[in-house]
């Protein structure tokens, strides 16, 4: 209490601090206590059901209270009322989506960018945009992409790097034909054409909110019975388009099948009819450093520009989001925030300048500390191993008498449902998921309703795929 007695006489507000100045007095305390907490949430996730399917014990119409409690109060409100209601996604068997857990180090680095809560924008007075700029150029290197090429952005997600890769394109398209649609708008290019093969829904998102259109894009045919984009097709679409403005839209690992393109194709056909080759590669990004699947990427570093997440595979806590491009200058046309209060002599990246956020985060941190405390090697570990239970549960399917497989996995997702219709797979993954044991999202493929298990997390070991089977078996 010495702060509030200290200032009680120049500040008007100080009853109403009170508590923060009681709390930083026992800051140490606070640190430790939700060390703990954190620490058994953490180890306990392997014990917990993996999703809760029943939250209904928390009411969010509770008004606040005038009066607040302390941060120790808070802690253990929190331990009893949220903390039993959470899902385990950061555990062995959250299977949905493509969900990363949290690396040890990577928690380690988050906490810390909290405590220092460093405004990521720029390099004024802190080395934090200089440690953004090391972790985009160790992120080239675990993608295979040169970064005396390639530079970037941390962002809140892909579906935000997808953004800026549509923005991006949209400016370099204009410039070549001698229009500034940022300055001028998107009216001075009309003339826009997309092509898609497979764009993950992100990128239908991202064509709205960019004024684009999500409906406004040329589909270009998959390969039969895959989602990888049918090289005859795009280039008969491409070459036949009058449109002065073309981006392409590839994938390197989409979020059902894990297809990949053929980049390199895709690359010439762009170099051939001046498009922007953007390639979504939000979690595939990472599959060279398994040294079975080296040619996944192959000529990913001709892109104008790449997406992925750190959020994902590399387990580092959300958000974190990675943006890569070989026109910075582009990007930073169009991102670029300027008023004298803003204008900075300090040598180095102003970030501020390079994406949607003003004010930002320091994501930098989380991955910084992953990768310098498991390096390259500990990156590919887990990728290999994940790549390895996909591989592991498809197999076991396809030789199960009421399960079949929908496509070979690629890389970490496996499809699958049992003999039978959709509704009645629709109730097998409710009754699955029920068990606890394991969690799959729905997806839709070749027509039919299936269970996508995405491997993503570090964590995941053999024995947790003795327990995700038995699960299915059990809801069978
Ligand atoms: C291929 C692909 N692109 C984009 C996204 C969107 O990612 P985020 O949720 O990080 O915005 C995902 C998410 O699963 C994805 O798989």
């Amino acid at each position: 209490m010495n702060h509030v007695s200290n200032r009680s006489s120049n500040s008007p507000n100080v009853d109403e601090r009170h508590l923060m100045f009681d709390d930083l007095e026992k800051l140490g305390r606070i640190l430790v206590e939700t060390g703990d907490i954190a620490h058994s949430f953490v180890q306990g996730v392997d014990d917990m059901d993996v999703t809760c399917r029943d939250f209904s014990a928390f009411d969010p119409s509770r008004p606040l209270q005038g009066q607040g409690r302390g941060t120790l109060d808070a802690l253990r409100a929190a331990k009893e009322e949220i903390l039993p209601l959470l899902a385990a996604s950061i555990g062995p068997r959250y299977l949905g989506f493509v969900t990363g857990g949290t690396t040890p180090a990577a928690l380690a680095g988050d906490w810390l960018a909290s405590a220092i809560d460093q405004n990521a924008t720029g390099p004024e007075g802190s080395v934090n945009a200089a440690v953004e700029e090391q972790v985009i150029n160790w992120l080239c290197d675990l993608g295979g992409v040169p970064s005396d090429r390639y530079d970037g952005v941390l962002t809140t997600g892909a579906t935000v790097s997808n953004l800026l890769g549509l923005v991006a394109a949209r400016q370099w398209c204009g410039e070549q034909v001698g229009v500034n649609v940022d300055a001028d708008g998107s009216g001075v290019l009309p003339d826009l054409e997309v092509f898609a093969a497979s764009p993950h829904a992100s990128m239908i998102k991202d064509l709205s909110i960019t004024g684009i259109g999500r409906n406004n894009f040329t589909k270009v045919a998959t390969k039969p019975g895959s989602e990888e984009t049918d090289i005859a097709d795009l280039k008969a679409k491409i070459s036949a388009s009058d449109a002065r403005a073309k981006i392409v839209i590839a994938s390197a690992g989409t979020v059902n099948a894990t297809d990949f393109d053929d980049l390199e194709a895709i690359a010439d056909l762009c170099a051939a009819y001046g498009a922007w080759l953007h390639v979504d590669a939000a979690f595939g990004f990472f599959a060279a450093l398994d040294d079975r699947r080296a040619d996944f990427t192959k000529g990913i570093a001709r892109a104008d520009s790449i997406t992925s997440d750190g959020h994902k595979w590399l387990n580092v806590p959300y958000d974190c989001g990675i943006f890569l491009t070989r026109h910075i200058a582009v990007l930073e046309t169009c991102c670029r925030a300027f008023a004298p209060y803003l204008d900075t002599k300090a040598d180095g990246n102003s970030y501020i300048n390079r994406g949607v956020e003003n004010s930002r985060r320091f994501r930098a941190l989380p991955l910084w500390m992953t990768m310098v405390a498991y390096g390259r090697d500990g990156v590919a570990s887990v990728i290999r191993a994940n790549c390895d239970q996909a591989a592991d549960l498809a197999a076991w399917v396809r030789t199960h008498e009421r399960l079949e497989l929908f496509s070979e996995p690629k890389l970490n997702v496996t499809m699958f449902a049992a003999r039978g219709s959709d509704e009645d797979n629709r109730a097998l993954l409710a009754r699955i998921n029920a068990t606890g044991k394991v969690f799959m999202t729905p997806t839709v493929y070749g027509g039919r309703f299936g269970f996508r298990a995405a491997f993503s997390n570090w964590r995941t070991c053999d024995d947790d795929l003795v327990i995700i089977k038995q699960a299915i078996e059990t809801a069978l």
